[in-house]
């Protein structure tokens, strides 16, 4: 492979599930299921090519509409990882994969809540990269909750509202401190955003495929990008 530059941060949605499963007469929860697989291992992955900052878009604000079987069923996807972090946290470590949950703890059922804070805790000292499940995520919320706490400090007489900068919006959203999505891929054909990662992604290249999630590959990885290297970014520049 030709010498490429690894993208400091990838988003990804999480698409296809549910195809994937109607495709083999199986039930979405399974879907899910083989989707969790893949997510472990481009988890891996990522961090083995050097990726820094990774996030997984895993359940949004919208995904309680779903039937409820389907949710609990995502729920217990959550457990078993979150269950599986907590024994495996030597090699975690070992692999430096700090990991966090970005969206609302409020809502989600409380033993995911107290699992969700001590994976974080535990693996807060871990930095080869930073891995971010979005569960209970929406961009709109994201920005929304910023706006909440700048103008809690308005209210405070810490910040004057004409001061206000579109770095204070980036300091209090949930990747506040990590670096913008350069990479944002979605598979199984839908050319949206669906409220992902809106403020984050303002500049950031979009690869899209018909590949439904839990089909999605190391080598798709490589080839989004592989695809991205060829991409000239102006930032609005010439
Ligand atoms: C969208 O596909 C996918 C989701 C709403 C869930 C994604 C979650 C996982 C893959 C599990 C992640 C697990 C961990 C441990 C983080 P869809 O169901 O909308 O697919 P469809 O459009 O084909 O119906």
């Amino acid at each position: 492979m030709e010498k490429r530059n690894v993208p400091a941060h990838i988003g990804i949605i999480m698409d296809g599930n549910g195809r994937w499963a109607k495709q083999r007469n199986l039930p979405r929860s399974e879907g899910h299921k083989a989707g969790a697989q893949v997510f472990r291992r481009i988890c891996d992955y990522a961090d083995e090519i050097g990726i820094k900052n990774i996030t997984f878009y895993a359940f949004s604000t919208e995904n309680w509409r779903r039937p409820p079987e389907e949710v609990s069923a995502l729920m217990d996807l959550f457990r078993d990882y979150l269950k599986e972090a907590q024994e495996r946290q030597d090699e975690n470590e070992e692999k430096g994969m700090h990991i966090s949950f970005i969206g609302h703890r409020e809502g989600m059922p409380e033993d995911i809540i107290e699992l969700f804070d001590t994976t974080e805790k535990e693996s807060r000292s871990a930095n080869r990269i930073n891995v971010n499940i979005a569960v209970n995520y929406g961009g709109r919320l994201e920005i929304t909750d910023a706006c909440r706490i700048i103008a809690q400090k308005v209210k405070n007489g810490e910040i004057n509202p004409e001061d206000i900068t579109e770095d204070d919006i980036s300091a209090n959203i949930y990747t506040a401190g990590q670096p913008d999505p350069d990479l944002i891929i979605r598979p199984s054909g839908e050319y949206r955003l669906s409220n992902f990662m809106i403020w984050q992604s303002a500049y950031s290249e979009f690869w899209f495929s018909d590949i439904l999630w839990p089909d999605f590959t190391e080598k798709d990885l490589d080839r989004a990008i592989d695809d991205y290297n060829k991409r000239t970014r102006r930032f609005g520049g010439v």
